[in-house]
């Protein structure tokens, strides 16, 4: 049932071209420029007047929920908050009967995203459901919703279903940005086509994968990692934080790479790897003046890096080539080497990779 791979994990890293292709597949029509979900065709009024977006969710969901609050910053103009279902419902939020919520779950039976949908909804919000188990509790709960198609996720350390809620994501900040009018019609083909190629490029990623196994054995035995990024690869770089230290047990943070001198600069030494998404369209200059700083003060350099790239090539210690796509998309490709690092890592110390100890697949406690 591993599918020939040794663990859950890797084989829903590997399955992740097809999920992406799965989850936009019947929905985006990109020789004509349509995108076709019921969820958010039925309910369009509402979510084009939204005044605000509020997203719960927790964990990796979460991640999820802060890359969608750039993309619909950017391309839709729509205000967006993001929080943690567990935060939200326990101190009295404001809520507008012309707030969208949208609820991101992959299990779709989180006991704090549930209670904070029930709070949203008692206060006359209109609630969005995404998550990826079909006829979850989550699912049944909102008004309305979108499926990812990730197919079943069994390792514990969420992999494909976070890069299907960005691809679900994606697809409804486009439909409201062309209804909108916030972006332009060239400019939403464009982002289409380009959605379209993500499959291709994931796959063209994981061809690094033993290059990245050798990276890993050589920081296995380090205690602490740091990771960094900044615009729509902040909260990949949380992301990349969250994988090692659930399946490996190695302490890790995830940074905006400008908060770096506000503190954590302190932390670097000659001991510490840090991890930095430095691609070629997101803030890439501040991001190199981000590395030199750390090199300066003997970190080891983990870059990931658009494909081609020279600057941070030069800087770091090993790079990680991914391939070049539209910048809000660029997350769906950032985040496999991350996976794939903490992955090896995790079986190199031997830790139970598909259970890590202490966590649970679906948080129905509170
Ligand atoms: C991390 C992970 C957890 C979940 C979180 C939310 O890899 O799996 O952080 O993301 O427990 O779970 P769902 O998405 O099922 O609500």
């Amino acid at each position: 049932e591993k599918g020939g791979y040794d663990h859950f994990m890797l084989k829903e890293i590997y399955e992740q071209p097809n999920a992406i292709s799965d989850t936009y597949r019947g929905r985006m029509r990109v020789a004509e420029g349509i995108i076709k979900m019921a969820g958010i065709d039925d309910n369009l009024a509402k979510l084009l007047n939204a005044k605000r977006i509020i997203v719960i969710a927790c964990g990796t969901s979460w991640h999820a929920g802060l890359v969608a609050e750039y993309i619909f910053e950017e391309l839709v103009r729509i205000p967006v908050e993001v929080e943690y279902a567990s935060e939200f419902r326990y101190r009295n939020p404001v809520i507008h009967q012309d707030d969208v919520v949208i609820a991101i779950s992959q299990s779709g039976e989180t006991a704090d995203t549930m209670a904070a949908i029930k709070l949203a909804k008692e206060n006359g919000a209109f609630v969005f459901g995404v998550c990826n188990v079909v006829g979850s509790s989550i699912s049944r709960e909102t008004h309305a919703g979108a499926y990812t198609h990730a197919g079943p996720e069994i390792g514990v350390a969420s992999t494909k279903a976070f890069t299907t809620q960005i691809t679900v994501l994606s697809l409804i900040a486009l439909k409201l940005a062309e209804r909108k009018g916030t972006i332009s019609n060239s400019d939403f083909h464009y982002y289409l086509q380009e959605l379209e190629r993500i499959p291709e490029k994931v796959k063209k990623t994981l061809e690094s994968n033993d290059h990245i196994k050798f990276i890993a054995d050589t920081y296995k035995d380090a205690k602490n990692f740091l990771y960094l990024g900044r615009g729509y690869n902040f909260p990949v770089a949380l992301e990349g934080a969250l994988k090692l230290k659930e399946i490996s047990y190695i302490h890790a943070e995830g940074y905006p790479a400008a908060e770096m001198k506000h503190g954590p600069i302190a932390l670097i030494d000659e001991q510490m790897p840090v991890v930095v998404i430095a691609t070629k369209k997101g803030h890439y200059e501040k991001v190199v003046s981000n590395i030199q700083e750390i090199k300066s003060r003997k970190g080891k350099i983990i870059g990931i890096v658009t494909e081609g790239d020279v600057t941070v090539k030069e800087l770091a210690d090993h790079v990680i080539e991914i391939p070049e796509t539209e910048e809000f998309l660029t997350p769906l490709l950032a985040t496999i080497p991350l996976q794939l690092l903490s992955y090896h890592i995790a079986v190199m110390l031997d830790k139970n990779v598909d259970q890590p100890r202490n966590l649970a697949k679906s948080v129905t406690v509170e």
